[in-house]
């Protein structure tokens, strides 16, 4: 038999009702990224109600940053949440479903500022459990890919007076069961590069492909032979991922188009594997190209950095995530999730950590980005707590 929940759990519990009116608020009128406007209104009256202090920004950058103040000099914790939705035709028939059609919370930021305004509240209900400052960063444009929301957001100060010591965030998870957290120490998500890749023929009728070289045939092999990459001159135990999400060339069955145009990405979670994924497309890509006769150009866009959680950080996190559910409730994960999260930044500057929250039940068979994608609304309350306990269990902590 599980443990007893302990009282951030149970007084969440107890604002269920309050919790479920934001998140139905954020989900029924998603934004897109750098779009968060009404979003970040919806943020500042709930802060407004629950008498928290926070700033804006006015240059078009759709950051809030409250502030929970204490003044007891222990470390300063920033808990994040990010509010952008994805460009997804909501399917799930939820009464709350999005209203805007092509946009939708497919990724469960819903959840996630919703569980950051509770923790809010538990936290600002109880400052006598704080041992020093809370800041809460309602993070834009995190869906973005490019440059997103975190930097924007440290480069608007956001670490900064007070210096920020931890940081903390979460993510839905539909792997782990509803009502655990699961944790990890080191490299927990990948680093999202992205890649354009155009092959340059000759244009022609498809009866004579000895008057040029073929686009097609050279993008054919292009395909293939990135595959290579990763099963043979990566470390088979060293995770990576190579995928050709597009292909566009071509009109008519019987012409030899002049340019066919790949995109992709590739996904890696250890620092020197990805510089040297870079150089290997770079040197294939122009050797297959090249003994076709094609001519090739590459274009490699850095994405967000690897999310790699701190290992002291992570176990003041989970002990104090162990004290409210009980070691049962958490889930030790094992290996890292191919996808990519901007607070791999916020990670960057200070040492902190990255939960998955989980939202798996035996109905739940949508994944994230999924127009099916609707967490159950139990999971606000376990993402309150424990971004609360969390918060708690990081400021048994040293300062910076
Ligand atoms: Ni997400």
């Amino acid at each position: 038999m599980k443990r007893a929940v302990g009282p951030w759990t149970k007084e969440a519990g107890l604002l269920l009702p309050t919790l479920r009116s934001w998140r139905v608020a954020f989900h029924r009128e998603p934004e897109l990224s750098n779009a968060e406007a009404r979003t970040r209104e919806k943020v500042m009256h709930a802060l407004d109600d629950l008498g928290i202090a926070y700033r804006t920004y006015s240059d078009g950058f759709h950051g809030v940053l409250g502030f929970l103040p204490s003044d007891r000099g222990g470390p300063v914790v920033a808990l994040r949440a990010d509010m952008d939705a994805l460009p997804v035709t909501e399917a799930t028939h939820a009464p709350f479903s999005s209203r805007s059609e092509g946009k939708m919370h497919a990724c469960g930021h819903d959840v996630h500022m919703a569980c950051l305004l509770g923790a809010a509240e538990l936290l600002h209900r109880h400052p006598e459990r704080l041992r020093g400052p809370v800041k809460l960063l309602f993070q834009p444009a995190e869906e973005e890919g490019g440059r997103g929301g975190a930097l924007p957001f440290l480069e608007h100060g956001a670490f900064e007076r007070p210096g920020v010591d931890f940081v903390l965030g979460q993510h839905v998870a539909p792997d782990v069961p509803l009502g655990r957290v699961g944790w990890k120490k080191g490299p927990l998500m990948a680093a999202p590069d992205r890649f354009e890749i155009r092959v340059r023929g000759t244009p022609g009728h498809a009866s004579t492909p000895h008057q040029g070289p073929d686009a097609i045939l050279v993008a054919a092999e292009i395909v293939t032979g990135l595959q290579a990459l990763v099963s043979r001159l990566r470390n088979p135990v060293d995770p990576a991922v190579v995928s050709v999400g597009t292909i566009h060339g071509g009109t008519r069955h019987n012409v030899l188009p002049e340019e066919v145009v790949l995109t992709g990405t590739v996904r890696t979670v250890n620092a020197r594997t990805r510089e040297r994924m870079e150089q290997w497309i770079r040197r294939r890509v122009r050797s297959i190209a090249a003994s076709l006769g094609a001519r090739v150009q590459i274009r490699y866009f850095p994405g967000y950095p690897i999310l790699v959680n701190d290992a002291a950080a992570t176990d003041l996190a989970v002990a104090g995530l162990e004290r409210e559910f009980g070691a049962d409730r958490l889930v030790a994960i094992e290996q890292p999730g191919m996808g990519g999260e901007d607070f791999a930044r916020f990670l960057e500057r200070v040492p902190g950590t990255f939960l998955r929250l989980g939202v798996g039940t035996p109905s739940m068979t949508a994944s994230l980005h999924s127009p099916y994608f609707l967490p159950d609304e139990s999971a606000l309350v376990y993402g309150s707590a424990a971004l609360a306990a969390g918060a708690v269990g990081l400021q048994a902590g040293p300062r910076r």
